[in-house]
């Protein structure tokens, strides 16, 4: 009876919490806050009573600098003003007043900086807190000298409908410090998302908000709206996975915990989810990935009054490698390869101003959380990092590996010659990292295929065991394609690993059709 009620509780979806009009800001505003620095303007709203006037002020030390006035509107209670565009730096007190003419009420929110915010998303390995990763002691008691890095962690909480408002919060805005940062495994504060910032911070010197809303076990449907959903036909989930998953129903997670951040301004995303989607509607994650990154773009560029850029820098990890049961398994592979909307890089025609950070060579057999969650989380935000340099700051920074410009057949059909976007350098030995598929009149076989030679930025597989026609290749094609950063290839300059490809020889199309290999060929 008990054990019934307590699961009946957890499955609970939040209705829509009655907002009143107690005048209040948003759940998000509060002491330690990031607001977004210029060239934007930050977004401010509460609740009042309906018809009040409103006055937003900045302070900084006792001179007020900004004031805006609003009005508390009829219909929802609330009230927004958006701020001139502010250089980054503070702290400066923000003031809210509402006057009802016999009564008047104050709200302050102090200690508040201007700088870049980035919200952070996905699920378990998004969620994976610092106390869990390798090294955690000395990143925790590190923390603290970053105290212009603020944090902010959203309550796993599931909505059947869009809600307006956070309807709680795990970890308000705080400094970073050992006791704010690590708490239970899987809880908050996520790792990815601090050592982002962190590694941001270390470059660009000023503030860093970091919003973590993320939820382990989670399918990237129940993050999509039904707008993105019904974009990719995605039908309704049947069969639900095991226990140890998080909600899988469409929206409920989009509707309680990033909807509900719509109105704020933001610099830009990061994401690191898949995993669950190796069950649930695999063969769409090329759109539904591409998808959630359209409609999340437009959804906080509408919310924040046009102040979030309308393509805003959206970042996202591609999935590390597990020990897998399953040899031959090729559902890490497909997620890895529809992350990048079937191109293999990013950002690309389908996914602009997207950045990437590979972590298939990142995998971790010991991992005391299960190999499917790597302690290594410190690579992954510096790769991270680097795309966010490059993408969304504009430097000039290596921030992909190396992928394949040019194949061709060479040798009388015994080689196959791949010549590379970039420098390549050969970190480790392995004769079945590259495969090829390879075509007699009945059928295609994928046949392991060993390197040959290598130059600076190039290579030739020795393809000579195929004999047949070799319509396609792929790399790092495998749930586990190498051990901890030893695959083959990486760029020489920023130890960069090659992403995972697949690409069809391009003059062979002819046969590769024939066995249905390359559909996108025409
Ligand atoms: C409330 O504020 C307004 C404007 O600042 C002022 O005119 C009014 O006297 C105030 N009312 C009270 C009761 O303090
Ligand atoms: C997505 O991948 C599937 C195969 O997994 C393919 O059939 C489909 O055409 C791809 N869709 C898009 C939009 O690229
Ligand atoms: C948040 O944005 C939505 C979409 O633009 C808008 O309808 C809503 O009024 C905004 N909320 C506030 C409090 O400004
Ligand atoms: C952990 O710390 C050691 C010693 O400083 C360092 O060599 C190693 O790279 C760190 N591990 C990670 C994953 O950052
Ligand atoms: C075609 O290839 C398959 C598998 O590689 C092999 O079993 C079969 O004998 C080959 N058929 C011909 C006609 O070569
Ligand atoms: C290619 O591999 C075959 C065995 O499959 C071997 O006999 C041949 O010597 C190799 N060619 C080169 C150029 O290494």
């Amino acid at each position: 009876m008990i054990l019934q009620a307590g699961l009946v509780l957890s499955f609970m979806l939040w209705v829509d919490p009655s907002a009143g009009n107690e005048f209040r800001f948003a759940s998000y505003i509060s002491d330690y806050m990031v607001l977004q620095k210029e060239p934007a303007g930050a977004v401010i709203w509460g609740y009042g009573v309906p018809g009040a006037m409103v006055t937003v002020s900045l302070l900084h030390q006792q001179d007020t600098i900004m004031m805006k006035g609003t009005w508390v509107k009829g219909d929802s209670n609330t009230w927004t003003v958006v701020l001139d565009p502010m250089k980054p730096g503070g702290p400066f007190e923000l003031m809210a007043e509402q006057d009802l003419g016999s009564e008047n009420s104050t709200l302050r929110v102090r200690e508040v900086l201007f700088g870049d915010v980035w919200l952070c998303s996905g699920q378990s390995n998004m969620q994976m807190t610092v106390s869990q990763i390798f090294n955690s002691s000395e990143e925790l008691s590190s923390a603290v000298a970053y105290e212009s890095v603020r944090i902010f962690s959203v309550a796993l909480v599931q909505a059947w409908q869009e809600l307006e408002d956070l309807p709680k919060v795990d970890l308000q805005w705080s400094k970073p410090t050992s006791e704010n940062l690590g708490h239970g495994s899987f809880t908050y504060m996520s790792a990815v998302c601090w050592l982002f910032g962190r590694y941001l911070y270390e470059r660009l010197r000023y503030p860093i908000g970091l919003v973590a809303s993320s939820w382990g076990g989670t399918p990237i449907e129940a993050w999509s709206s039904g707008r993105s959903l019904k974009a990719c036909g995605v039908r309704k989930q049947e069969r639900l996975p095991g226990p140890g998953f998080g909600p899988q129903e469409h929206s409920v997670l989009w509707n309680a915990m990033i909807h509900p951040l719509q109105n704020m301004t933001l610099k830009g995303v990061i994401w690191y989810q898949g995993e669950a989607n190796r069950f649930i509607n695999r063969d769409l994650y090329n759109c539904t990935f591409p998808e959630l990154i359209a409609d999340w773009r437009q959804t906080f560029h509408v919310g924040s009054r046009g102040q979030t850029e309308e393509l805003f820098p959206f970042g996202f990890v591609q999935l590390s490698s597990f020990v897998s049961e399953k040899i031959q398994d090729e559902e890490f592979p497909i997620i890895r390869w529809h992350q990048t909307a079937d191109f293999g890089y990013v950002p690309n025609q389908r996914m602009p101003n997207t950045f990437m950070a590979v972590a298939m060579d990142l995998g971790d057999k010991y991992s005391p959380f299960g190999s499917i969650h790597p302690r290594d989380k410190q690579t992954v935000a510096y790769r991270l990092h680097l795309g966010a340099r490059a993408v969304a700051y504009g430097e000039k920074v290596i921030f992909q590996g190396p992928v394949p410009k040019n194949i061709e057949v060479l040798a009388e059909g015994k080689q196959l010659h791949l010549t590379y976007s970039q420098p390549i350098q050969v970190t480790a030995q392995s004769d079945n990292i590259f495969t090829v598929s390879c075509c007699n009149n009945s059928q295609c076989k994928w046949l392991p295929v060993p390197m040959d030679t290598f130059s600076s930025q190039s290579l030739s597989l020795n393809i000579s065991s195929c004999h047949g026609v070799p319509v396609a290749v792929r790399y790092a094609w495998a749930t586990w394609p190498c051990d901890y950063k030893q695959c083959l290839l990486y760029n020489p300059a920023s130890t960069l690993p090659a992403p995972p490809f697949f690409a069809c020889i391009s003059h062979l199309q002819g046969t590769a059709q024939k066995f249905g290999m390359c559909p996108h060929l025409s």
